[in-house]
């Protein structure tokens, strides 16, 4: 981490940047700016330096850490979440200004180290620093392509409230043959508690959990039609022999506007080999839960709170905890700065790009918009197979390459708008 925010400070200081790296906000904060001219319209280049971890390190096939190229592909962490997208503005800035000899627009731009683990700290710095970030509009490439050669425009994002349940029984580990049937055991007690969270046909059962929830348009319905989902691939790929999710809604509907409930872990009693028989003292799980934009991460969490207490079993104790949050965004697609992407994807990619949401969240979206009053507009150029926050991440080099164009033509379209 510390290694990466060297590297970013001298980059951008090797060519001309104003640049600081500012502690005392969680990981440090990398600011870089390009000033043009009060004139030109201003944009605000957001990334994140900070990667998931790369456990099991035994799937790689080359080290996480060292870049290697082969056919064309790019292997490494953060290659498509995001240090390689973040990459593909500087490339495309520093080609702008070494062809055209200066920028059509002004930049900003700001890397944190803390965005997959939900930006805690970012909220609190962009307030401290709102006047140094206005902007007209915020630009992030940290999402993919609806498919190969298809350029794609994000245009919603879900939320998140990520929880933690632990469940204790007796006060220490017992033996289930003497104790078995007279005690509770948290890893059943829990095992109940987690059937009970979601049906068996998808629907979450929390008390009014669906209550913000705006559903999906007729139009966006249809517009969601028209992608390219071929719903066999999906299948092939992650070798499974049936989907599973909401009733009433398709898997893209499922994938990136509905809200889900996952289990993301679970543990408790004897994982070692062979037999162990044990009554455990504590099982634990962690549990998120993927929100639409008008849902409240905050409300969320409460209701889930006040439900699993409701349906959890006397004979054990439950804690629950909520590990981090993040709300949704939806960007209005009839804008300027919409077009203007539209035009840039057409220039670069020679393709009608189409519009998409993602399932995936960025929590310091909505900020931007709540604190800046700027749109974001999302130009991703990874690939959904890319490996992120997997083994084997990787970032496909034509679409860097045409990234490095698209965003230069965005820039320059973005210059053309009369406000
Ligand atoms: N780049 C992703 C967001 C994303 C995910 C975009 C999937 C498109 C598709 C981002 O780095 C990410 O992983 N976000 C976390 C946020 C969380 C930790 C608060 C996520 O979505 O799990
Ligand atoms: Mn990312
Ligand atoms: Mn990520």
């Amino acid at each position: 981490m510390q290694a990466t925010c060297a590297y970013l400070q001298k980059l951008f200081q090797d060519h001309d940047w104003e640049v600081e790296t500012v502690s005392g906000y969680g990981n440090p904060i990398v600011l870089a700016s390009y000033w043009i001219s009060a004139k030109m319209p201003t944009c605000l280049v957001y990334g994140h330096y900070d990667v998931q971890p790369v456990d099991p390190l035994e799937l790689w096939t080359s080290p996480p850490f060292e870049p290697v190229i082969k056919d064309d592909i790019i292997y490494a962490r953060g290659t498509t979440d995001d240090k390689g997208q973040l990459f593909i503005h500087f490339k495309s800035i520093e080609a702008y200004i070494k062809t055209k000899g200066s920028l059509p627009v002004n930049i900003k731009v700001i890397i944190e180290g803390e965005e997959e683990i939900g930006s805690p700290s970012l909220d609190e710095f962009l307030i401290s620093k709102k006047d140094f970030l206005s902007c007209d509009y915020v630009v992030i490439s940290d999402t993919s392509m609806y498919t190969d050669e298809l350029p794609s425009i994000c245009y919603g994002l879900r939320g998140l409230a990520y929880m933690e349940i632990e469940v204790t029984g007796p006060n220490k580990d017992l033996h289930s043959g003497s104790f078995g049937c007279a005690v509770d055991n948290p890893i059943n007690a829990l095992a109940h508690i987690i059937a009970k969270l979601k049906n068996d046909k998808g629907k979450i059962l929390i008390d009014r959990f669906y209550d913000d929830v705006i559903n999906l348009t007729e139009k966006e319905r249809e517009e969601f039609k028209r992608l390219p989902f071929d719903e066999k691939a999906f299948m092939d790929e992650l070798d499974v022999e049936e989907l599973f999710g909401e009733e009433g809604y398709t898997t893209e509907e499922r994938k990136s506007a509905r809200p889900t409930l996952d289990c993301n872990g679970i543990w408790g009693g004897y994982q070692g080999a062979g037999a162990k028989t044990v009554l455990p003292s504590k099982a634990g799980a962690k549990i998120s839960m993927r929100l639409v934009p008008n849902q409240d991460p905050e409300k969320i969490e409460k209701l889930f709170s006040e439900y699993v207490n409701k349906i959890s079993p006397k004979s054990v104790k439950v804690k629950i905890t909520s590990l981090h949050s993040a709300k949704g965004s939806v960007t209005p697609i009839d804008t300027d700065a919409i077009k203007a992407a539209v035009k840039a994807l057409k220039l670069g990619y020679g393709k009608e790009p189409v519009f998409m949401r993602e399932g995936g969240s960025i929590p310091i979206v909505n900020t931007f918009k709540e604190l800046l009053g700027a749109d974001t507009i999302l130009l991703g150029f990874g690939l959904p197979n890319e490996n992120a926050h997997s083994p084997n991440e990787n970032l496909n080099l034509n679409n860097f390459h045409r990234g490095i164009l698209s965003i230069a033509y965005y820039y320059n379209e973005l210059s053309k708008i009369k406000n």
